[in-house]
C-alpha cells in the first residue's frame, strides 16, 4: 500500500529511485511518479499502470538530479489517474511531495486552503499537503513542514522537496518510513528491501520525528525540535533474499522456503525439551488472552485459540483488529494481548494495539518484519524469522506464525507447570513433513487444470482445520478471483449446501484425528448431493477413496501441528490455478500487501 523512496548525495537519483519503486511494488499500487531537483528545478513524472509504464515515459536526458523522491500509490480518494498520482506540487510548483496514509481533516484543510486562494488540481486528500508547505513556506522548508503537521489530522509518511534548498525533509506518523545511511547519500523509504542493495545501515523513524536529509548527512528532531538520538540498526537480510532464485513468482519461492522458516521460527527455542523465549510477564498471571489480527494473521490467530486453549488452559478470544479497536472492548489487566502481523504495519492491528496498552493489558506480539511499528511497540514479542515476504498473498508467514502460537502455547503450558508434550517432539519433523508435500507440487497442478475455471469453491474443515478451511479460500480468491467460501464441515448444512451441485469443488481437508468420523458424514452430505470432492488425507482409508473424486496426501503428524502441514496443499491448489489462469500472482488486483490505511 504506497511506497514512498527518496534520495539525495553523490550520485544520480533516478536509477535509486527506479529500483527502489520496483522493490515496493509488492506492496501493492495502482499508479506510480517521481520528482527529481536539479539546477532548473523539478523534472516531475507521473503515470497510471506499472512502474514500466512510468520509466518509458521518463526523459532520460531531463530526469537529472541528485534529489529526489518518488512514489507508488494505492488509491484511496481519487481514481488512480496521472493528475491522481504523486509527487503533488504547491500552486507554484516548487515544493513537492510524496505522502503514505490518510489525512483524515482534508476536507476542512482544503477548504481553508482554497479560501486563502490556493489551487487544487487532484482528487486526493495528499494534495493538502503541499498547499500547507507553501502557505508556511518562507525559506526554511523543515519550519513549514513542521507548522503543516500542527494542522493534519491522521496517519502519514511523507518525504518533501522544494526547489530552492538541497534537502528532503521526511517526517511519519503511524506509517512506516525508515533512513539508510549510506557513504555520501541518503536513502529513505517504506521498507528496507528498497534500499538493502545500496545499504544494510538503517533507521527506523518513529512517530512525530522529522528527518532533515542533506548531501552530508541527517538530522532527526522530534517535533518540539529536540535532537533525537538515534539508533542505527544493521539489517541483517541480504539481496539474495529478495530476489526470485528461479522460480516464476515469489509466492511459489516463498511456498517453497517454508521448511527453512519454519526452522527459522523453531532455532534456539526448543532446547533440551523445554520451550525458551523471552517475554516480560509472569504467565501464570494471566487469566485470558486476547488474540487481534487482521487476513490471514487474523486466521493464524483462530488456529492459536485452539492450541493455547487446549495446551494450556487458558481462554482465548480472537477479534478482527478493526473491530476491536472500535467496539470499548473490554480489557483488564490481567489479559494479555496478542497481536499478530506479518508486516507489523498493519494500521488496524496498530491502532488495537495501542487501544489494548491504553486499557492496561500486556501485549505480545508475533512480528515477522524486525523493527517494524508494532514489533517497537509491544511489550514482548516473538519474531518469526520467515525471512521478507513478498508475494502479497501470505503463505510462509502463516505457517511461522502458527509455528509461533504453538511454541507460544507450549510455554504457557510448560511455566504453569505441565510439560513435557508430544507436541515439541513432533514439531521439529515439520520442516521434512513440508517437503515432502512440496514434491507434489506438479501432481497438485494436474488438480488445478482441472478446476481452473470453477466459478465457486467450498472449503471444509473441523476443530483445528477449520481456519485452514478459511486460509484456504482465502489464498483462491485472493489470487485467482474464484469465489471461495472457507466453513466449519458441519455448518455447512446451515446454508451453503444449498450451492451444492456437480458443478461445486468442495475441498475437505480431513485427516484423521478426533473429528474424522464426523467429517466423514459431512462429506456423505456433499456427494448426496453431487458435489466435487477433493479431500486432503493424511492417511488411506477405502471410505474416502469411495466418496472422494480427488484425493491429495500429506504426512501424518499429531493433531495440533496438522494445520501447519494441511495448508501447504491449499496454498500450492490456489497458486497453480492462479498461474494456470495467466494471472499476476503476486501483485493481485486491489490487495496491497501492507495495508497502512485502516
Ligand atoms: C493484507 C495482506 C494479507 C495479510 C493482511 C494482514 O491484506 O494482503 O496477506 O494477511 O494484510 O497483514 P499483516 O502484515 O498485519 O499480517
Amino acid at each position: 500500500m504506497c511506497g514512498i523512496v527518496g534520495y539525495i548525495g553523490k550520485n544520480q537519483a533516478l536509477p535509486f529511485l527506479l529500483d527502489g519503486l520496483k522493490r515496493l511494488e509488492y506492496r501493492g499500487y495502482d499508479s506510480s511518479g517521481i520528482c527529481l531537483k536539479n539546477n532548473s528545478g523539478f523534472y516531475l513524472a507521473k503515470k497510471p499502470g506499472r512502474i514500466s509504464e512510468l520509466e518509458s515515459q521518463i526523459d532520460q536526458i531531463l530526469a537529472k538530479g541528485n534529489i529526489g523522491i518518488a512514489h507508488t500509490r494505492w488509491a484511496t480518494h481519487g481514481a488512480p489517474n496521472e493528475i491522481n498520482s504523486h509527487p503533488h506540487v504547491d500552486c507554484k510548483g516548487s515544493i513537492a511531495i510524496v505522502h503514505n496514509g490518510i489525512i483524515e481533516n482534508y476536507n476542512s484543510l482544503k477548504e481553508l486552503l482554497k479560501g486563502e486562494g490556493h489551487i487544487f488540481v487532484s482528487d486526493t486528500d495528499s494534495e493538502v499537503v503541499a498547499h500547507l508547505v507553501e502557505k508556511f513556506y518562507e525559506g526554511d522548508l523543515e519550519v513549514a513542514v513542521k507548522k503543516s503537521l500542527k494542522l493534519i489530522e491522521g496517519a502519514y509518511a511523507l518525504a518533501v522537496l522544494d526547489k530552492t534548498s538541497e534537502k528532503i525533509v521526511v517526517t511519519r506518523k503511524s506509517s512506516p518510513l525508515v533512513l539508510g545511511i549510506g557513504v555520501g547519500e541518503i536513502f529513505v523509504a517504506s521498507d528496507v528491501p528498497a534500499m538493502l542493495s545500496k545499504t544494510k545501515r538503517v533507521i527506523y523513524l518513529d512517530d512525530n520525528e522529522v528527518a532533515v536529509l542533506t548531501k552530508d548527512g541527517y538530522a532527526v528532531k522530534n517535533i518540539n525540535g529536540f535532537v533525537v538520538d538515534k539508533e542505527i540498526y544493521e539489517v541483517a537480510m541480504d539481496v539474495e533474499q529478495i530476489e526470485k532464485k528461479g522460480f516464476k513468482y515469489f509466492m511459489l519461492k516463498e511456498i517453497f522456503e517454508q521448511p527453512e522458516a519454519i526452522e527459522n521460527t523453531l532455532r534456539g527455542r526448543i532446547k533440551d525439551g523445554k520451550i525458551r523465549l523471552s517475554v516480560n510477564f509472569n504467565p501464570r498471571e494471566i487469566n485470558r488472552i486476547i488474540i487481534t489480527a487482521c487476513g490471514t494473521s487474523w486466521y493464524s490467530g483462530l488456529i492459536g485459540k485452539y492450541l493455547i486453549e487446549k495446551l494450556s488452559g487458558i481462554s482465548v478470544e480472537v477479534d478482527y483488529a478493526s473491530e476491536f479497536r472500535y467496539r470499548n472492548p473490554i480489557v483488564r489487566q490481567d489479559d494479555l494481548i496478542i497481536v499478530i502481523s506479518q508486516s507489523g504495519e498493519t494500521a488496524d492491528t496498530l491502532a488495537a494495539l495501542e487501544e489494548a496498552k491504553k486499557k492496561g493489558a500486556k501485549t505480545l506480539g508475533i512480528i515477522n518484519v524486525v523493527g517494524s511499528t508494532i514489533a517497537r511497540e509491544v511489550d514482548s514479542g516473538i519474531y518469526l524469522h520467515a525471512g521478507p515476504e513478498i508475494g502479497v498473498a501470505s503463505t510462509k508467514a502463516f505457517t511461522c506464525q502458527v509455528t509461533a502460537l504453538t511454541l507460544f502455547a507450549l510455554y504457557l503450558k510448560q511455566e504453569r507447570g505441565d510439560l513435557p508434550s508430544d507436541v515439541i517432539l513432533e514439531i521439529e519433523n515439520i520442516p521434512q513433513k513440508i517437503k515432502e508435500i512440496l514434491k507434489k507440487s506438479e501432481e497438485i497442478r494436474e488438480l488445478a487444470k482441472i478446476f481452473k475455471d470453477a466459478k465457486n469453491f467450498l472449503y471444509l474443515g473441523r476443530n483445528l482445520n477449520f481456519p485452514v478451511a478459511l486460509e484456504g479460500a482465502l489464498k483462491l480468491k485472493e489470487i485467482s478471483y474464484i469465489h471461495a467460501e472457507g466453513y466449519p464441515a458441519a455448518e455447512m448444512k446451515h446454508g451453503p449446501i444449498a450451492l451444492v451441485d456437480k458443478h461445486m469443488p468442495v475441498v475437505f481437508i480431513c485427516p484423521q484425528d478426533a473429528v474424522y468420523s464426523k467429517i466423514i458424514s459431512n462429506m456423505q452430505e456433499i456427494k448426496a448431493r453431487e458435489g466435487n470432492v477433493i479431500a486432503v488425507i493424511n492417511k488411506e482409508d477405502p471410505k474416502i477413496r469411495d466418496l472422494a473424486n480427488y484425493v491429495i496426501k500429506v504426512p501424518e503428524t499429531i493433531d495440533e501441528l496438522s494445520p501447519i502441514i494441511n495448508v501447504v496443499p491449499l496454498q500450492l491448489l490456489a497458486y497453480h490455478i492462479a498461474d494456470l489462469k495467466g494471472l499476476n500472482v503476486d501483485k493481485p488486483r486491489n490487495l496491497a500487501k501492507s495495508v497502512t490505511v485502516e
